[in-house]
């Protein structure tokens, strides 16, 4: 018989306000998850104005947010009754923007007080991995969700390229990471020069889907040397200087030759890890997990070069920040002992993933 657990979660690290209630299962070395509630509070109305996330006023839209979604939740589940479910309640505790981390994590202390419950801290890059074993509701179709071990993970986000390998749950080698921009902020920054609004990579993804993508030969930087690390801001200089250059410009071109330069040496490089250590398994995590190139190119490269190696994605409503992809670390965490106390736990802006 496995062990389960039950665990609300709050998610504040960066521009999204996110509640869940999660249940987990554990039997060996397997995971079955259930996300019991889910919501999400999205500041990118907000942030479209500025252009970006300007963290004073994200920190200030989660401590309003916030306890609005937690009313919310009360009428899905009345707190009286969510207290006697749950076991711990989950908070990221880092990386992230520090204003923003603090909502999330004293709001979570109070409650984790007031209800007696033990508090686990999650790392945000934790929850966006474990994103991938969230299943759809009842009655949705879905493919067999489960970690196989070795796993390698491309975690591509908006602060974030990592490539790490899991020999197990929990457990996490750094094998490279992006020396300046992250994969998600080259497409926002890119987005940006081309006009589009904020978040600028479901935008200039769209654009690009109209668009010829070997109509330019944007840098693909750092492909051809034999490492495992990224380095994006190449691109974005070279895409300011063609802008700046040509007198027309096809946007939609630009676009898709943009989004193939980034996939380009995303895939390479996954690839390359995958031939280096021999994973049984790839996943890609975090908000650019939704880019459907990436889907599809890293797909077909796997089933070229290793074709016994499971691949899949997180659900596109679990790709960006959201309460749930916390509940699932969350509330595996707990089942692994994690637990922390309201008067020391600290939220760390530069948590690393280990
Ligand atoms: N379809 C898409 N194609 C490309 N990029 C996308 C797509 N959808 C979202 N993104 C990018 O994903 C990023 C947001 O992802 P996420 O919410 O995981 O990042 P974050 O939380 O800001 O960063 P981190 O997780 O590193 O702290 C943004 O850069 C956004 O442009
Ligand atoms: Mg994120």
């Amino acid at each position: 018989m496995g062990k389960s657990a039950t665990v609300l979660a709050i998610e504040t690290s960066c521009d999204e306000t996110g509640v869940a209630v999660v249940t987990g299962k554990k039997s060996g070395n397997r995971y079955e998850l259930t996300v019991r509630e889910h919501l999400l509070h999205s500041q990118i109305a907000t942030h479209k104005k500025t252009g970006g996330v300007v963290p004073e006023v994200a920190a200030r839209e989660h401590a309003v947010q916030l306890p609005r979604l937690l009313v919310a939740l009360s009428k899905k589940i009345p707190l009286a009754a969510l207290m006697q479910e749950v076991d711990a309640i989950a908070v990221t505790a880092g990386p992230g923007l520090v204003t923003s981390l603090l909502v999330g994590v004293e709001v979570t202390k109070t409650i984790a007080l007031a209800w007696e419950k033990p508090l686990v801290p999650v790392n945000h890059l934790e929850g966006h991995v474990y994103a991938s074993l969230l299943k759809p509701n009842k009655g949705e179709r879905h493919k067999q969700r489960d970690f196989v071990f070795p796993l390698l993970v491309l975690i591509v986000s908006g602060g974030h390229t990592e490539l790490v390998l899991m020999k197990q749950h929990l457990n996490y080698r750094i094998l490279g990471t992006t020396r300046d921009d992250a994969a998600g902020e080259a497409f926002d920054k890119t987005a940006k020069l081309l006009g589009l609004p904020y978040p600028g990579g479901p935008a200039l993804s769209t654009l690009a889907r109209t668009g010829d993508p070997t109509a330019i030969t944007f840098p693909r930087p750092m492909l051809k040397s034999d490492n495992l690390e990224f380095s994006f801001s190449g691109l974005k200089t070279a895409v300011a200087t063609y802008l700046k250059k040509q007198k027309r410009i096809n946007r939609r071109d630009v676009a898709a030759s943009i989004e193939l330069a980034i996939v380009d040496a995303l895939v390479g490089k996954t690839i390359r890890a995958v031939e280096r250590y021999r994973p049984a398994g790839v996943v890609i995590a975090g908000g650019v997990a939704a880019n459907r190139l990436l889907r599809s190119e890293l797909e077909k490269a796997l089933k070229q070069t290793a074709p016994k190696t499971k691949f899949f994605t997180p659900l596109l409503a679990y790709t960006t920040d959201n309460g749930a992809m916390i509940g699932a670390a969350g509330v595996i965490r707990y089942l692994n002992g994690t637990k922390s106390q309201p008067a020391t736990l600290r939220v760390n802006p530069h948590l690393p993933l280990k």
